[in-house]
């Protein structure tokens, strides 16, 4: 694989910008030596590197991208937007639109506010929670890896350097399908907890009614129950996480998928509490969400045409049935491997990972780095297995041919070590107090 381009490129990029990249996600240190350092280009599920390599892309830009690259439908709605100008002195039409669009599919929601990600989302379902409650915690579910690049959800993780200890003793936290967890914490702080957020699910669903349960005990105790549907929304049904496990949360948030990629995020909520942010009360005013650039024409456009897509066509539909189709035949290459202890899938189809383990049965970033080289030298990039609407049968089928090639040389790793194997560094976590 020629790289010289990457080379180049990465170099400069780390003079310039802190890690080499604007998300961590996306930096050289999760990814092995031998990898694509920058992609100049997409087209539904394949992307060109700066070197014009080839290869079919999983978790396409960190899920934002659940039609595909360069969506046609999507391209001509937002550059038809910006043809027109992207921010004016007063709202655009289009506001009102895509919050009606989006309202249309959200049921549990009655309004919601547009920004641009979904830290600042979540971050304001957290203010507008405190603001509503009178309290200051938050409990938020620990096996959830990332809410916000903000002080009360990067404070439970160790790269909390930054941020007050006084911050970080506000948020409490819990355990997924752990009701008990959630009490204990109502128990220690009586009449201190605003908000509850979590995902609606990860990998696992939820059991024993964890949702329904949480729900009645936040009404309970006068807490407002936060759903951050930054990867379930419009990836496990339509309507988020809430309509496929049938529970209403006071405030959610959504990103990602919402607009192919554009960057739009939303807060959205019951009326009574959201319309605190708005101008028909007279109790004490939140500021609830104001960013210059929120109402951008283009990223309002291609949402609207991104739920047109969705409600139209059977997008959810397919991420399930080619997920399915992706986990049947990396488990069967697993297993023909004889490594189906070692390497496996995590999750629901339609938002796939992978665990990598080491000959002790631990997880391993080298093999992980092992593995990730391996795909891509095959044409297959594969952070993850979270597929889009333009992956075909076609592209899964090399993607499980290009897994079963490096499943080979991982079996060999197994026996000799990554050292042969491995080009230079392994990969390393995201959350690490340290480089
Ligand atoms: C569940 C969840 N919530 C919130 C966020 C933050 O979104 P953003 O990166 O757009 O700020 C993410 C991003 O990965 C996420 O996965």
């Amino acid at each position: 694989m020629k790289l010289d381009k990457t080379r180049k490129l990465q170099a400069r990029s780390h003079t310039v910008i802190p890690g080499g990249a604007h998300t961590y996600a996306k930096g050289d240190d999760q990814y092995p030596e031998l990898a694509p350092g920058f992609i100049a280009r997409g087209r539904g599920c394949h992307v060109w590197d700066v070197d014009g390599n080839e290869f079919i892309e999983y978790n396409m830009g960190l899920r934002s991208v659940t039609l595909g690259h360069a969506y046609p439908e999507i391209v001509e709605a937002a550059e038809k937007a910006m043809r027109s100008g992207t921010n004016f002195t007063r709202p655009s039409p289009l506001e009102v639109e895509c919050a009606e669009d989006f309202l249309g599919v959200i049921d549990g929601a009655d309004m919601v506010k547009f920004p641009k990600d979904g830290s600042t989302a979540t971050t304001a379902a957290i203010t507008l929670a405190r603001a509503v409650t009178g309290r200051d915690k938050v409990a938020l579910c620990i096996d959830h890896p990332f809410f916000s690049y903000n002080g009360w959800s990067m404070g439970t993780t160790p790269v909390d350097a930054g941020i007050p200890q006084s911050e970080k003793a506000l948020t409490v936290t819990f355990h997924y399908n752990d009701l008990p967890s959630v009490e204990a914490l109502f128990d220690a702080h009586p009449g201190e907890i605003a908000a509850v957020i979590l995902e609606p699910s990860r990998a696992d669903d939820p059991t024993d009614g964890f949702l329904h349960e949480l729900r009645k005990l936040c009404t309970d105790q006068g807490a407002l129950l936060v759903l951050d549907e930054m990867i379930t929304g419009f990836r496990l049904h339509l309507g988020g996480g809430q309509k496929y496990y049938g529970v209403t949360p006071d405030l959610s948030t959504f990103g990602k998928a919402i607009a192919n990629g554009f960057s739009v995020s939303a807060l959205a909520g019951k009326r009574e509490f959201m319309e605190r942010g708005g101008l028909r009360h007279d109790k004490e005013r939140v500021f609830l969400l104001s960013t210059t650039h929120g109402a951008e024409t283009h990223g309002l456009a291609a949402a609207i045409a991104t739920m047109g897509v969705y409600r139209r066509e059977p997008v959810i539909e397919h991420l399930w049935k080619i997920g399915e189709r992706l986990a049947l035949g990396f488990t069967e290459a697993t297993r023909e491997a004889g490594l189906e202890d070692y390497v496996h899938v995590i999750g629901k189809p339609c938002n796939l990972a992978f665990a990598t383990k080491g000959p002790d049965g631990e997880p391993s970033q080298s093999y992980r780095s092992l593995f990730l080289q391996e795909t891509i030298a095959r044409g297959v990039l594969i952070p993850s297995l979270v597929v889009s609407y333009s992956h075909t049968d076609d592209d899964i089928d090399r993607t499980v041919e290009a897994v079963r090639g490096a499943l080979q040389v991982y079996r060999q790793a197994m026996d000799e070590g990554t050292e042969r194997y491995l080009v230079g560094r392994p990969s390393k976590v995201v959350y690490r107090r340290y480089n």
